[in-house]
Order: structure tokens, then sequence, then C-alpha cells
């Protein structure tokens, strides 16, 4: 790498819902995965006490007290550190996984100052070399999907495009504002991943052109999802992308013709070339503020941050 190019920060993404079962877990982990193939080093955190991320990509259970620290660890533990927890996947893929007693995380941190910046401190604290770092959140709105949008650059949401589904939208949407506004104001929403999508019903394809329209509307007007887009292409109902947890594998090696995989290949590129993108922009130091506060990254947002703010704490 040339000297004069910047160092690559750490694009941080929280693949968030708050509804259950719409395909946070699998757009991380085959998401991951894709972005993995193209030679891009990623890391996987799971956030989930089902720690359905985990076992989709074959970790074993951790709950044995002379395994390796998990994410339960790193956030209770301020002297662990990010690369203490990893488990590799594949090639340029890792985890740092899940373990049931995570749940207690929720009541052993209650009370506590800096409760929701704890990832966030552990990814600006570490040395790991991880361009990209995916979170599966669980699906509620708790302390540890806090620590997770503290944590992030960006949120992508995953959706099914249901009529009910788009209420739930805006609910999330509201809570993302009010992160940004009170503890991480570089947070911003990405975008929305359609799963198990039907492009042929006219019923999601309404649902699709309502949220292009509502985003298009909300263009520059300041808020964390003024530059949010649905993402292309949407993941296909695939019954292989169903199948693939099952075997502790990811789409990409249980199925990689499968159309799911390709799905995902496809979004791995979208993800990276608007990530390439924002870079080159900054390696011309011709930034917009939007691609400033992209670049920024958790760590940099951290560090800057008065003493005070660090502790700021919000009510889900
Ligand atoms: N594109 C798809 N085609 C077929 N099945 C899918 C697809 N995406 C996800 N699924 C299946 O749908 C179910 C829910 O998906 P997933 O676990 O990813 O959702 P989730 O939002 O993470 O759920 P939770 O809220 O419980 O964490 C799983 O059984 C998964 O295998
Ligand atoms: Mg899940």
């Amino acid at each position: 790498m040339d000297e004069s190019t910047p160092p690559k920060p750490v694009r941080v993404i929280a693949l968030m819902n708050q509804k259950g079962g719409v395909g946070k877990t699998t757009t991380t982990v085959n998401l991951a995965a894709a972005i993995a193939q193209q030679g891009r080093k990623v890391l996987i955190i799971d956030l989930d006490p089902q720690a359905h991320a985990t076992l989709h990509v074959g970790v074993e259970d951790n709950e044995s007290p002379d395994s390796a620290p998990t994410v339960y660890d790193l956030l209770l533990d301020e002297d662990i550190d990010i690369t203490d927890c990893i488990r590799t996947v594949d090639d340029n893929l890792e985890i740092i996984p899940a373990e049931t007693d995570l749940a207690a995380v929720e009541t052993e941190l209650s009370g506590q100052a800096g409760r929701n910046q704890r990832l966030a401190n552990a990814i600006a604290r570490s040395s790991s070399d991880h361009e990209f770092i995916l979170l599966d959140c669980p699906p509620a709105l708790g302390l540890l999907t806090l620590n997770a949008l503290a944590a992030s650059q960006e949120v992508i949401i995953p959706m099914q495009a249901h009529f009910l589904a788009l209420q739930g939208v805006s609910k999330l949407l509201e809570t993302v504002g009010i992160v940004r506004e009170q503890i991480n104001p570089t947070l911003r929403v990405a975008g929305i991943v359609l799963c198990m999508h039907d492009s042929q019903t006219s019923h999601s394809k309404e649902v699709v052109s309502d949220l292009e329209q509502f985003f298009e509307s909300q263009r520059d007007n300041g808020t964390a999802w003024a530059s949010a887009r649905v993402y292309r292409p949407p993941i296909r109902r695939n019954i292989k992308l169903a199948e693939c947890p099952s075997f502790g594998q990811t789409i990409f090696q249980y199925a990689m013709w499968a159309p799911g995989a390709l799905d995902y290949k496809k979004l791995g590129e979208t993800i990276t070339a608007e990530w390439d993108r924002a870079l080159a922009v900054a390696r011309s130091s011709e930034l917009s503020d939007a691609e400033i506060r992209i670049l920024k990254g958790a760590k940099e947002s951290i560090e800057h941050r008065h003493p005070d703010e660090q502790h700021k704490e919000v009510q889900p």
C-alpha cells in the first residue's frame, strides 16, 4: 500500500429488526460470507442469545468453562480483546460466538455507567484487521441491540415485503433516530434488504414501491435514514438458505450455485462497491458530509466524544 493511502477504516454494520424471523441471521451470515469470498476480511459478532449465527456457521457450544471467551465475556470484561474471542469459519471469515448466557448481560450490566458502549469500546480498542464487521442483533430493542447501534456506523434492516412490516420499520427508524441523537451521532440507516422475497406478487411490488417513495421523500432531511435505499437484489425465498444452518454451513459452503447464494453474492458486491466508492472519494480528499460520516467510523466517533457523553444512556 502506498504511504499516502489512508488506513482502511472498518465498516461496522448492525443487521437489525425488532421483528423476529425476518432474515437477520441468514443475511448476516451469508452476506458476511459473500464479502469474505471477495477476499475482504469479515467478522461476524453474534449478539443474539439464541446464538443462531454461531450455530449457522457450525461453531460448537461454548459453555464449558475452558472454552475461549464469547461475546458475553467481551461485553462484561473490559480486559478482554476482540482477538481473544474470535473463531475462524472460513477464509477471511471469522465469528465471535454467542452463548445462551448472553441473555444475562441485560441484568448484569444494568445500572452500570457506559453499559451501551461496551461493544463500541471493544471495537475501538481492538487491533483486529477486519474490513467489515457485521452484527447479528436479537429481535428485541434491549441492551444488546443498543450496544450494536452504539458500535455501528450503519444499520441494514432485513425485512419481508409485507404491509404490516412497514409499520415495524417506522418504529425501528424512530429508535435509530433516538440512538443517533443520544449516543452515536454518526449512525445512519444504509438501507433495507428484502428477504424471502417473491417479486411476482402485486402486494410485494406495492410495498417495495412504498418504501422507495418514502426514502426518496426523506433525502437530505438530516435524519439517520436520509440516504437509505432498498438494496438490490432482493433475496429470493430459497429452501437451500433454510437448510444450510442445520449443516453448520454458509450458503456458499452448502450450495454455492443455489439462487440464495447468487443473491447474497450480488448483494455482497453491492455492499463492497459502495464502500470502495466511499474510500476512493476519501482518498481523493473530496469528501461530502455524508461520506465523512460513513468513513469516520465507530473508532473515531468514540475517541473524539466527550467522556461525559460516552456514559449517556438511552432507554429502549
Ligand atoms: N431467503 C430465504 N429463503 C428461505 N428461507 C429463509 C430465507 N431467509 C431466511 N429463511 C429462513 O427463515 C427463518 C428465519 O430467518 P432468520 O433466522 O434469518 O431470521 P431472524 O430475523 O434472524 O430471526 P430471529 O428474529 O429469531 O433472530 C429461518 O428458518 C431461515 O432459515
Ligand atoms: Mg436471528
